[in-house]
């Protein structure tokens, strides 16, 4: 039943039933109107009260029903809407916990509303690309003013009810019994009978209206340049100040049926929808029992082994944290506290939290002391031997059913787990650097690791508030070795006749945070260089420019050396184009008999998205990603791929494969022309007219 009826001492109850937040999915809606329809029949039904069951008043459109005809059949939430307004019998809409979207915009089409503290009050469809499509930027404004509204539809943000205390949004704002203050503000209502009040009949007050919505939209311009819904929110707003409320209410609805259609709200979509896609695991039930995880132990106090402590020393839980020498401990605590410290110097923690967290802390240099860790990371150097003889170690110390995990970002997660007598608890953990600050968490699943493994480590991603994406086991897994063939391109079209600063224009264009050019130079353009070693060992046949192995040679790593594909003044990050590098990518296009060539920007963006397209396509292949939107996660939280696009997977939906694979056929018949040769996946879907995220 998702909405209860139930009659108490002359009110009608609807109580909304549909967890977990009482989505308004069609059930829901036809319930309302049903109840509402049974109250205004009933003699003895003197007025009504909506409220919510379990742990919301009502989250808003029902997640499950988009995209279904569900969605949009009668009655919708408009029609909802103008049921409670048409109600002769006072409505009160009475509200706790959280009141968002649809949620909020059914509370504004009841008479009144009465609401507990610290509910969360927000409309926040921008965030999907969409503005509110049920009256919402005609009736908040018209309650909580044209400021507050318009900040908090533009932003999406949740406003705790106690800070809207003093608008007209709540009739009453009760710290006692929600529905006995609901039910008695009722009766009241009824008592007093006559017309009762509706918010698209209340006036927009403003001394400056139209001023204050030009400073909104210069401010927007600022910040929301690839995204249209914030623009529309203004402009919907504004129609309803201008020209009133029901020219309002259908400039909305106009507005909300143009932007469902647009790719950047299809791309907030997927990447909203692609998140919890991402935690689900085909053959791992969410059922799976997990293991308690209370104590963890990371081993490596580097860059990374640092990060990764800091993520749980954020959530509450106490690390051991081990290192091989003592100076090398003493550094990385050091590394922790100066990363806390600055964090207090910009104002977002206390010193008393920076203690706190530091105190959870046990630096030691004995393996002993991770005996009781439910979870141990490790974070040591990247070579196959120091590896193996931690895991042995590990495998001699750690509790029964203590989890092993590895941060390896290159190397055979099976091989390590090989090392102990017990690969099912061995699993990846491939944190991002810095490891505190990256969202992404690439959880590498052995052919070995045991489902209640897997199960614990995606729900403690969850607590440490990182996006979890499974990835099977091969090199480089997901990120790393699409970005290989990435860069692999780049460094092609520089021997070919393009310039750093021209290839990370481009894409920087395009949308990416960091062009590849600026992003080697900020990780260490070593790392990339001794992954190409290995390369010309492992796969001699693979055709690589060896234009960044010069700038290797020469020492030029990045900005930890103060130069690499750009020059850097000490202390600064900013890029500046350097004549010596530009000169040794000339003179190396000569030594190799290279014609140079004008390369347009289009090409480049071509060349650099549709490279990720196909390894994408070899890697879903493959097994190694379950599905094509875990990997656009991975590149929207992980890589900088800009958000607008959804992730190189959609961007190639939205190009459409046939033409993605007539591209990668034209570049095919280039020079460095055998990286192009389409894979399966793209060809298969190519000829079917198909989508990688169905
Ligand atoms: P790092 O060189 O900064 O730190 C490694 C630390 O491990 C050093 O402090 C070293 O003293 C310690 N160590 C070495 N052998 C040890 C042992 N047997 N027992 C205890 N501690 C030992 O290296 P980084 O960058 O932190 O990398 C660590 C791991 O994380 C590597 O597997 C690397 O591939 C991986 N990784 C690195 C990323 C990066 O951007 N740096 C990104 C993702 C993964």
């Amino acid at each position: 039943m998702a909405v209860d009826y139930a009659i108490r001492d002359g009110v009608a109850v609807l109580t909304l039933d549909n967890p977990p937040v009482n989505g308004l999915g069609h059930a829901t809606r036809l319930g309302i109107v049903e109840g509402i329809g049974r109250a205004n029949d009933d003699a003895i039904v003197r007025a009504i009260v909506i409220i919510g069951a379990g742990r919301a008043f009502s989250g808003g459109a029902d997640i499950t029903e988009f995209n279904t005809p569900k969605a949009t059949q009668e009655p919708t939430l408009g029609t909802v809407i103008k049921v409670l307004e048409g109600s002769t019998k006072p409505v009160v809409a009475a509200i706790h916990a959280v009141a968002m979207g649809g949620g909020l915009e059914l509370a504004l089409g009841a008479h009144y509303r009465v609401a507990g503290p610290g509910a969360q009050i927000a409309l926040p469809e921008v965030k999907l690309g969409l503005l509110p499509g049920a009256g919402g930027t005609q009736r908040l404004p018209r309650v909580v003013g044209l400021e507050t509204a318009l900040n908090m539809i533009v932003t999406g943000t949740p406003v705790p009810s106690e800070k809207l205390a003093q608008t007209a949004l709540f009739d009453e704002l009760t710290e006692g019994d929600l529905l006995n203050a609901a039910l008695s503000f009722a009766k009241q209502a009824a008592d007093r009978g006559g017309a009762h009040p509706k918010v698209r009949d209340r006036k927009i007050e403003h001394p400056n209206a139209q001023g204050f919505i030009q400073f909104a939209r210069n401010s927007v311009a600022a910040v929301a340049k690839h995204f249209p819904a914030p623009h529309k929110c203004i402009d919907a707003i504004e129609k309803g100040v201008t020209e009133g409320f029901e020219r309002g209410l259908a400039f909305e609805r106009e507005c909300f049926l143009a932007l469902v259609q647009t790719p950047e709200s299809r791309a907030l979509r997927h990447a909203f929808f692609g998140e919890r896609a991402a935690s689900k695991i085909a053959d791992v039930s969410s059922g799976t029992p997990v293991r308690k995880v209370e104590r963890i132990g990371v081993i490596g106090a580097g860059t990374m082994g640092g990060g990764i402590a800091m993520n749980f020393l954020n959530a509450g839980l106490p690390v051991v944290l081990l290192e091989t020498k003592q100076d090398a401990l003493d550094r990385g605590l050091a590394t922790i506290r100066g990363n806390y410290e600055a964090q207090v110097r910009k104002g977002r923690l206390t010193q008393d939290k920076v203690e706190a967290r530091m105190a959870l802390i046990h630096p030691t240099l004995a393996y002993d002391d991770l005996a009781h860790a439910d979870l141990i990371i490790e974070a040591v150097f990247e070579e196959l031997g120091v590896k193996e003889q931690v895991f042995r170690k590990l495998d001699a110390i750690a509790k029964p059913g203590a989890i092993l995990a590895s941060n390896t970002s290159t190397l055979d997660l099976d091989r390590i787990a090989s090392f102990t007598q017990r690969p099912g608890d061995v699993i990846g953990m491939h944190f991002f650097s810095p490891a505190n600050v990256m969202k992404l968490l690439e959880v590498v699943r052995g052919s070995h690791t045991d489902k209640g493994v897997l199960a614990t480590v995606m729900q403690l991603a969850k607590k440490i508030k990182k996006t979890a994406v499974v990835s099977g086991v091969c090199d480089g897994f997901i990120g790393n070795r699409m970005i290989e063939q990435y860069i692999r391109q780049a460094l092609f079209m520089l021997e070919e006749g393009a310039l750093p600063a021209q290839i990370d224009r481009a894409i920087e264009q395009f949308g990416f945070a960091m062009g590849p050019f600026r992003m080697s130079d900020l990780a260490g353009n070593d790392i990339g260089w001794a992954i190409r070693k290995r390369r010309y060992q492992e796969q001699p046949e693979l055709h690589y420019s060896r234009v960044a192995d010069r700038l290797c040679e020469l020492g030029r790593f990045g900005q930890k050396t103060g130069s690499g594909w750009y020059d850097y003044q000490s202390g600064k990050r900013d890029a500046q184009p350097s004549k010596l590098v530009d000169d040794l990518i000339v003179a190396y296009s000569k030594e190799q008999n290279i014609e140079r060539r004008r390369i347009g920007d289009e090409e480049i963006v071509e060349r650099l998205v549709l490279s990720l397209v196909n390894e994408g396509a070899k890697i879903l292949e493959e097994g190694i990603a379950a599905k094509a939107s875990d990997i656009d996660m991975v590149y929207l939280t992980g890589y900088g791929f800009p958000l607008w696009r959804g992730g190189p997977m959609l961007y190639a939906d939205t190009v459409g494969l046939y033409n993605v694979e007539r591209t990668m056929r034209k570049y095919a018949k280039q020079a460095n022309g055998e990286a192009w040769e389409p894979a399966a996946r793209v060809t298969r879907l190519a000829a079917a007219d198909g989508r990688f995220n169905a």
